[in-house]
Order: C-alpha cells, then sequence, then structure tokens
C-alpha cells in the first residue's frame, strides 16, 4: 500500500475530475506500465479502480480521471465530494490488467467517454516507442470529454481522430467500417461504458478479428438479476474442505470469511485478479474480463461473481 498525497485536483470535462497523486516526500512512485491501475483505498472502507492515464514515463505522479457516476456505490461520488487538494490518500501499487501487446505491429486504440484514460496512457507509450497507432476517441460532447486541450498539445495529435456525438459533421465512429478489415498484425484495444464496448467488440468479432488481437477493459459489471441464483458448494482440492454458498453470498466471502486468501480487487467480475483454477464441475461466469474461448473451457473463474452450474466446483486452492 502507497500513502499518496493528493497534489492537484482539476475539473477536466462535466462530472470529471482529474487527481494527480504524488508521495509526499517527492520520492519517486514505483514504475507503471500503459493500460495499469490502482486500488484506490477510500477512508469509507470502498476500494476502487482507476486506470493510470499520463505518461509511464513519468515517476513523479500518477494521474487518474474520475468520472461522477450518479448511481455512485460510494467511490465516484467520494472521490468528487470528499477528496480534495492537500489529501493523503491509500493506493495500492500499480497493476496491469490491460497491456499493451509488445510485438504488435499496429495499435487502433478505441476509447468510449471516461474509457479515455487507460488509452490516453497507451498512446503516450506508443508515441514514445514511435509505434504505429490511431486513437479514436468518442464523447457525447466537448464537455463531456476529458483530456482534449491534452490531446491537442500531444506530440501524437495527428494520430488522435475525435468523434463528437453532438457535432453538426459528421464525426461519429463508424465501428463496422474501422474494423471491417481483421489486419494479421494489429490490435485492438477498447475502453468505455457497457453499450460502446458491446457493440465496438461485436463489430469486431463480426468483421472476424480474433479474441487474441482484441483487448478490453470494462469499468463496471454487467447487471445480473440474483433472483434465480442457487445455493452450491466449493471444494478445495488441497485440503478436501467443503463449503456451502448461499445463494446470496460470492464464493470470495465465504473463503475470505474462514481465512482462505484469494487476491481481489474490483469484486464485480471486470479485473481478473481473483481469478481462480477449477479443476472439477462447470462455473456460471458472471464476470466481463475472461474472453467468450477461456469461459468455454471453464478450466477458472472469478470467486468475486461467478457461480455453479454443477453442484460442486473443486477448486485449485
Ligand atoms: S476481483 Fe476483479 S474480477 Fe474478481
Amino acid at each position: 500500500m502507497l500513502q499518496v498525497l493528493v497534489n492537484r485536483k482539476s475539473t477536466v470535462a462535466d462530472g470529471i475530475c482529474s487527481f494527480e497523486l504524488c508521495l509526499a516526500n517527492g520520492e519517486l512512485l514505483p514504475a507503471f506500465t500503459a493500460g495499469a491501475h490502482v486500488d484506490v483505498h477510500l477512508p469509507s472502507g470502498v476500494v476502487r479502480q482507476y486506470s493510470l492515464c499520463n505518461a509511464p514515463q513519468e515517476r513523479h505522479r500518477y494521474l487518474i480521471g474520475v468520472l461522477k457516476d450518479p448511481s455512485s456505490r460510494g467511490g465516484s461520488q467520494a472521490m468528487h465530494e470528499w477528496v480534495q487538494q492537500g489529501h493523503t490518500l491509500h493506493i495500492s501499487e500499480p497493476r496491469n490488467l490491460f497491456p499493451l501487446v509488445g510485438d504488435g505491429a499496429r495499435h487502433l486504440l478505441i476509447a468510449g467517454g471516461i474509457g479515455i484514460t487507460p488509452l490516453l496512457a497507451m498512446a503516450h507509450e506508443l508515441a514514445r516507442q514511435g509505434a504505429d497507432f490511431e486513437l479514436h476517441y468518442c464523447f457525447r460532447s466537448p464537455d463531456h470529454a476529458a483530456f482534449l486541450d491534452e490531446l491537442a498539445r500531444a506530440a501524437f495529435a495527428g494520430r488522435v481522430v475525435l468523434h463528437d456525438d453532438s457535432s453538426t459533421e459528421p464525426s461519429t465512429l463508424d465501428a463496422r467500417a474501422l474494423l471491417q478489415t481483421p489486419d494479421p498484425g494489429g490490435h485492438i484495444y477498447v475502453c468505455g461504458p457497457g453499450g460502446f464496448m458491446d457493440y465496438i467488440l461485436g463489430c469486431a468479432a463480426a468483421a472476424g478479428w480474433p479474441q487474441a488481437q482484441v483487448h478490453r477493459e470494462f469499468f463496471t459489471a454487467a447487471p445480473v438479476d440474483p433472483g434465480a441464483d442457487q445455493a452450491f458448494d466449493v471444494q478445495l482440492a488441497r485440503s478436501g474442505k467443503v463449503f456451502r454458498i448461499p445463494a446470496d453470498r460470492s464464493v470470495f466471502e465465504v473463503l475470505d470469511e474462514a481465512g482462505i486468501h484469494i487476491e481481489t480487487s474490483c469484486e464485480q467480475g471486470v479485473c481478473g485478479a481473483c481469478i481462480t483454477r477449477v479443476l472439477q464441475g462447470t462455473p456460471d461466469h458472471r464476470d466481463q474480463f475472461m474472453t467468450d474461448a477461456e469461459h468455454a473451457s471453464n478450466d477458472q473463474f472469478t470467486p468475486c461473481c461467478s457461480r455453479a452450474k454443477t453442484p460442486c466446483l473443486v477448486l485449485d486452492l
């Protein structure tokens, strides 16, 4: 855990604040790679993940952008209303679950709204590497678009294509056309709201892009109806112990209470931190982190949110 100072808090668009985080003693922060996020631990006990959006070469600061979500469960609202310049925050070291592919010949970054944050760090890094890339940034209106000034000033500004939904000029992203021809050496990176992601990922799949070349990061979990959830058992392969998972609790919660450690971060199926191997039984996947192919192989699952289709799952724990 790192204790960081909020060195600067700025409003960067309607409902979006950026926070510049530094070490109070002025020392360098742990290095990070483009696409990484940190867990921010708020005083209420709520933990939220925010992507680092500054250039990864910068070691004196981390920059995060936070959209105030009207249906906030306490994270973004606290960041906007409680956290001020000069405050101290506790954060994790950066972790990257959305990395750039090192040997990609071309990179297509597609951001929707606040999804610009990890892709901004990627653009900085790809520009530094002299890589072949393009950043498409879709937003409702310029008032709602964070970091437009920074993008306009950036050395890679010529590689940025803005898609302003409010513009009278036709600038809406035509994802079908953009993705119509899969590029054997190309990689797509997508981040944004759920509906936006579904659309872009659907266009890529329909055009025949291999899943291994399509990378995405969800911010929030897809809604699920827990009404039909049933209890099931999990067995730990190493000890043979069996735990009953009630309909209204997660595998993670039950095991954590029993002192069995599973690493977690988002606790809603979007980050992949808790992925656990499944040795027997069929998971009922509820996460948005793994690919369809990974889901179909049924040999791992996310115990923070996923459940079971069979009466028992045997876990590699
Ligand atoms: S903790 Fe993030 S997917 Fe489980």
